[in-house]
């Protein structure tokens, strides 16, 4: 189920006063299966382009296909839609709102019109697939956990439905370390459920070297960058204006390479680091 966006352009507040170009011309391609990373600073269109996907913002000018839907389309199955197209907001624990953690969960489903026995299978799955334990949490108030449980349980809420698309907006923003880390794993892990494509909004460049295999970057609004984490990474040269920064990692081995130690990979993660430095400097 591939995602083709084309020639999309968004304006807010069109002919008023405050009228904002968000988008301008974006066209790429999202396969099935990848993980998708998008970055871009502030401002730069990232949320306008994926709440298009959900069709929370209708397409005005250029044209999305997801799978055989076209969102160009005055009428179209919102219900298939958002089936097929889990979206996580940022800061979802602010939108947990019911007495239960199962309640909670199993709002998605109920609002897609599943058989009470099939909710109870899906929310239970969902908690589990999301690592917290069904009997421990199913009855606590989602107000008395953790900020990373919150978000596992707001994460649960969208799988519930199992949407074979998941688009994250900026998952890990406000976590500690080991929140983002079980964040980031969890996010992982579902790959090998009936989540098959992610799409992530980050604005930490450590997360996307790691977990993505296709990167785009925004800068005002349009799409200067269409490639690989390995490519854009490659040459500090591309992120030259556009306020982004290399991964730590990425930035150590160049740093060794200038010092001389010859490190010749991409060194997207810290278990590649640690090997390329152990392959340019052997022990004696
Ligand atoms: N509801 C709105 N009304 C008017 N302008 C808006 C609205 N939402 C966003 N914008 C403007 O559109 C542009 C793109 O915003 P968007 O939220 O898509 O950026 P972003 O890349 O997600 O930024 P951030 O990293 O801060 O979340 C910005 O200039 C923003 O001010
Ligand atoms: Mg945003």
């Amino acid at each position: 189920m591939s995602i083709e966006i084309k020639n999309l352009s968004f304006v807010y507040g069109a002919k008023s006063a405050y009228e904002k170009r968000a988008l301008e011309d974006v066209s790429f391609t999202i396969k099935d299966g990848e993980t998708l990373g998008i970055i871009g600073t502030t401002g730069s269109g990232k949320s306008t382009l994926i709440q298009h996907l959900n069709a929370l913002i209708r397409v005005t000018n250029g044209s999305i296909v997801i799978d055989d839907i076209d969102l160009s389309q005055k009428r179209i199955n919102l219900q298939l839609l958002r089936s097929k197209i889990g979206m996580l907001f940022q800061y979802p624990e602010y939108q947990l709102f019911e007495d239960t953690v199962e309640a909670d969960v199993a709002f998605g489903p109920k609002n897609f019109g599943y058989k009470k026995e099939d909710i109870d299978y899906m929310v239970r799955q969902a908690i589990e697939l999301v690592g917290l334990d069904y009997y421990e949490v199913k009855d606590k108030s989602p107000f008395e956990l953790s900020g990373g449980q919150k978000r596992r349980v707001a994460i649960a809420g969208i799988i519930a439905s199992r949407p074979s698309i998941l688009v994250l907006d900026e998952p890990t923003a406000g976590l500690d370390p080991i929140g983002k880390r079980e964040i980031l794993d969890l996010v992982k892990r579902l790959k090998d459920s009936f989540v098959k494509t992610i799409i992530m909004i980050s604005h930490n460049m450590d997360e996307i070297a790691e977990y993505c295999d296709h990167v785009i970057v925004l800068h005002e609004g349009k799409l200067i960058y269409d490639t690989t984490p390995e490519e854009l990474f490659s040459d500090k040269e591309k992120l030259v204006g556009t306020g982004l920064s290399l991964p730590h990692t990425v930035n150590i081995a160049r740093l060794l390479s200038e010092k001389g130690v010859e490190i010749n990979e991409s060194c997207l993660d810290v278990d590649s680091l640690v090997n390329a430095i152990e392959k340019a400097v052997p022990n004696e």
